[in-house]
């Protein structure tokens, strides 16, 4: 290989791998050439109730239609818990560890089924039913895992809405999709402090009708209104209904749940995806991505408000039978050291975190590391943006101890799983590049008019074929979905990241091309943050970009025009700033905020973000071209005016 920085594939490893590099190599001609053949054999890892015969039906062009095993039959929640009992009832399956180091809990599979089975009849004693829609706004205790499989076992789609959003962003996320019913609790706990979770439910439910019953986990005990008729406790409903239920029967092609994701308009899409495909694909990546050998204890540390959450703390470990751990903590409570007390506390084997919680746990130095032991870590993992070379150095020496590969998984909500990504056994790593296409991903870089790259090049990321994770439609909107991913290059599913590809076929994600920002591991739209501040009454317009960011990998900008008359205040800036946390939640507010007098337009008044973009990046020497503005004097303005 050309590149100086590569870390070979480890031998003690790949000798116990799942897949070595031959068998991987194996693996992605076979579901290249032969996509029925691999899949077909594939799909048996999951437990059918009709196993399918039609293996794959996709079309990228025209109206986009998409199925996989579209006639087999299967329930999701049964291949998470059901199958296992025989053998592995008496096993943990999730490892919960509360906020508060003193607080943990092991549930075995037999235990999770019960609460599975118990929930799933409250649900249906409630009047949801096959099809409905029901979501779920909860932090990190084991009932997030038991709500997602009992919408599962009973055929409703879940849709669940991170806790750390808004009362409006919830309402938004429920009035679109027309959830019949809302499973929440008291209050979250993270870092120490309580999230007030019932009290914002209430809030954003004012304006969704449709939303017939509330299902509320205690958790704190703290004081919440309950409203009858409407709201049940679930330990006490749970307590009134059998432990046992018959999972509900699903087509492959049935919703299993909707996740909203931020694009570049402002309304955030619901990703939609269904039964099969998506379990297998959860299942095949988590088993070979982290090279899961049964025993392991394995640690995702998303939240289950995320797609990672979804595919890489329920799903998949659990179609898998594996030991997954669930944190509800944050990695600085009590202490930095916290993420490795709880690895050597419950011996974790698999780790999988994002490279801004690898950053912020850098500042604190090596120390807070090292005075763990960390011994059971054989496989370190990464998600949610590019990782800079310095952090994997510090990931690769500090924390592994240079003895578990760092699987650098790329991936987005709408692919259901990981798509690009090195595996343990079989991948040589170079730092900063999530390396190669998993079997049955076909990745293609492509110009500005769709015209393919070949060979060592950089493009814009699309993937030429199906594979059976994909998102299958934008929930209520098929036809936003083709013109979202299928609509700037003809026949491609465009991803909206910027890739280059180097001499070895490694991948290297240079970021989104779109106006998508990345902060902190999530995605939010720049359209969305300024049309929260456009509503706020003092804001004429806003335009906002991201920037370099030390911790976040990418800050939030805003560039903020006022209406006349109101003063630019130190105070104005603060407020503003809390208006967005308000209206979208905490991971939105703007880091900097500078005071536009006028944004940068062209004469057909298209604010030109590429300026933007580079004054926020204090990049103020390569503005670029700018005779297309309609007034350059308002980027000279911008410039001595630069704020942050
Ligand atoms: C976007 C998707 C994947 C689940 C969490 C985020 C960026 C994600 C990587 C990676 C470089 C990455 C991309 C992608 N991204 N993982 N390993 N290397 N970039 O899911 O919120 O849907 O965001 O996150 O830009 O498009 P998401």
């Amino acid at each position: 290989m050309s590149d100086a920085d590569i870390v070979p594939v480890k031998p003690e490893i790949a000798a116990h791998a799942l897949a070595n590099r031959a068998r991987y190599e194996e693996m992605y001609l076979r579901a290249s050439s032969e996509p029925e053949a691999f899949w077909g054999e594939e799909c048996k890892r999951l437990t059918w109730m009709k196993q399918p015969t039609k293996i794959k039906n996709t079309t990228f062009f025209g109206d986009v239609s998409i199925k996989w095993f579209e006639d087999g039959t299967l329930n999701a929640a049964a291949n998470c818990l059901d199958r296992h009992l025989a053998e592995r009832g008496d096993q943990v399956a999730i490892i919960w560890e509360g906020d508060d180091p003193n607080d943990s809990k092991k549930v075995t599979y037999r235990e999770l089924h019960e609460q599975v089975c118990r929930l799933a009849n409250v649900l249906t004693a409630q009047g949801v039913k096959k099809g409905d829609v029901v979501t779920v706004y909860l932090p990190m205790v084991v009932e997030a895992a038991v709500a997602l499989l009992a919408c599962a076992r009973i055929g409703a789609v879940h849709s669940v809405v991170f806790g750390g959003f808004s009362p409006d962003s919830l309402a938004s996320r429920v009035q679109d999709c027309g959830s019949v019913a809302l499973i929440t609790a008291d209050e979250g706990r993270r870092g120490g402090r309580k999230v007030a979770l019932k009290v914002n439910a209430d809030e954003a439910l004012k304006t969704c009708p449709s939303v017939k019953s509330v299902v509320v986990v205690k958790i704190t005990g703290g004081d919440v209104a309950m409203q009858p008729g409407r709201d049940v406790w679930l330990h006490e409903e749970a307590a009134k209904v059998p432990a046992t239920h018959e999972p509900v029967e699903m087509n492959a092609e049935d919703p299993l749940f909707i996740l909203y994701t931020s694009g570049s308009t402002g309304k955030p899409k619901g990703v939609l995806h269904t039964t099969g495909g998506y379990m297998v694909w959860a299942s095949f990546t988590h088993q070979y991505v982290f090279d899961y050998h049964p025993g392991e204890v394995y640690w995702c540390t998303a939240d289950v408000g995320w797609v990672t959450g979804h595919t890489y703390i329920v799903y998949g470990p659990l179609a898998n039978g594996a030991t997954t751990l669930m944190f509800e903590g944050v990695p600085n409570y009590p202490s930095t050291s916290r993420f490795w007390e709880v690895i050597d506390k419950h011996k974790v084997n698999i780790f999988y975190t994002a490279p801004t919680a690898i950053r912020a746990l850098m500042r604190d130095g090596e120390e807070p590391v090292k005075k763990t032991s960390r011994k059971s870590l054989r496989i370190l993992g990464s998600v949610g943006e590019p990782i800079n070379p310095e952090a994997w150095h510090w990931y690769d020496r500090v924390v592994g101890e240079h003895r578990c590969p760092i699987v650098d998984t790329w991936w987005q909500t709408e692919t259901g799983g990981a798509l690009i990504t090195p595996l343990p056994g079989a991948t040589a790593l170079k730092p900063g590049s999530a390396t190669l296409p998993l079997p049955g991903v076909k990745p293609m870089l492509v110009d500005g008019e769709g015209h393919e790259l070949r060979g060592a090049t950089e493009g814009n990321l699309c993937i030429a074929d199906s594979w059976p994770g994909q998102m299958r439609t934008v929930y209520g909107d098929h036809a936003r979905f083709v013109q979202t991913y299928f609509s700037t290059f003809k026949g491609l599913y465009f991803t909206g990241d910027g890739a280059r590809r180097d001499e070895d076929g490694y991948y290297w994600i240079t970021g989104r091309v779109d106006d998508v920002i990345n902060v902190s591991g999530h995605r939010m739209g720049t359209a969305e943050v300024e049309s929260a501040l456009v509503a706020h009454q003092a804001v004429a317009e806003a335009a906002v970009v991201g920037f370099p960011h030390d911790i976040k990998g990418q800050g939030i900008y805003a560039y903020v025009t006022l209406v006349a008359d109101v003063e630019p205040t130190d105070a104005l800036r603060k407020e503003l700033i809390t208006w967005v946390r308000k209206e979208i939640g905490p991971i939105a507010a703007p880091d900097v905020i500078q005071w536009a007098p006028g944004l940068p337009k062209t004469r057909s008044g298209k604010i030109m973000r590429r300026i933007l973009r580079k004054i926020a990046a204090n990049e103020t020497e390569s503005l670029g071209d700018t005779s297309t503005l309609a007034d350059p004097g308002v980027v000279t303005d911008l410039v001595e005016n630069r704020a942050g």
